[in-house]
């Protein structure tokens, strides 16, 4: 099983799976929680083996533009095995014209945040104070339509919808296998 933008390993962890993610911060997290993390790019990466299942959970798909998510995905069809699928999970938020506000604070970290659409994108303002340290970043949320999924290849064969959560398990089309 093969985990893309693993992050910090909670779900590859939890099931055993391999782990790619480009950052090597969070690799290190991954690894310290005994999991094989492979660095390299979810756009581009190349393994000899094929997996049953090739996971992308929580927004991990919603990070990269347009030309990175078909990337992405041919190169998710290639590393199936024969009747492998593809776990998928999306998430789409409603974004809200507010200015920053407070999500979070107890005694030791705060967190305040604003989600804006930029017209092509949900656009999530975050700013972190742990202590003395305040750090501000902010990350593009892509739509992703399920029709966006059959061009690339990929049949919808479940879905479930848990609140904002979209998550949806792909296998590719009859002319890919
Ligand atoms: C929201 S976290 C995912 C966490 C993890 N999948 C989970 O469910 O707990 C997004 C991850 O995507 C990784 N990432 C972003 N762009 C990437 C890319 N092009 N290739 C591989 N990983 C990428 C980031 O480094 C980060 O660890």
């Amino acid at each position: 099983m093969l985990e893309l933008a693993c992050g910090t390993g909670r779900v590859a962890a939890a099931l055993g799976a391999v782990g790619l993610d480009i950052d090597f911060a969070m690799a290190r997290r991954a690894v310290a929680r005994g999991v094989p993390v492979v660095m390299g790019d979810m756009r581009r990466f190349a393994f000899r083996w094929r997996f049953p299942l090739v996971l992308i959970p929580w927004n991990s798909l919603q990070l990269l533009d347009a030309a990175g998510r078909a990337a992405c995905l041919a190169c998710v069809a290639e590393h199936l095995a024969p009747d492998g699928l593809v776990g998928l999970e999306l998430v789409d938020v409603e974004p809200l014209d507010a200015p920053m506000a407070p999500v979070h604070a107890d005694d030791t970290a705060s967190l305040a945040a604003a989600l804006t659409w930029s017209g092509h994108a949900l656009v999530y303002r975050r700013r972190y104070t742990v202590g003395a340290t305040t750090v501000e970043n902010v990350i593009e949320l892509h739509p992703v339509a399920d029709a966006e999924l059959a061009a690339a290849g990929f049949e919808i064969v479940d879905r479930e919808n848990d609140g904002p959560r979209r998550r949806l398990a792909l296998r590719p089309l009859d002319n890919l296998r």
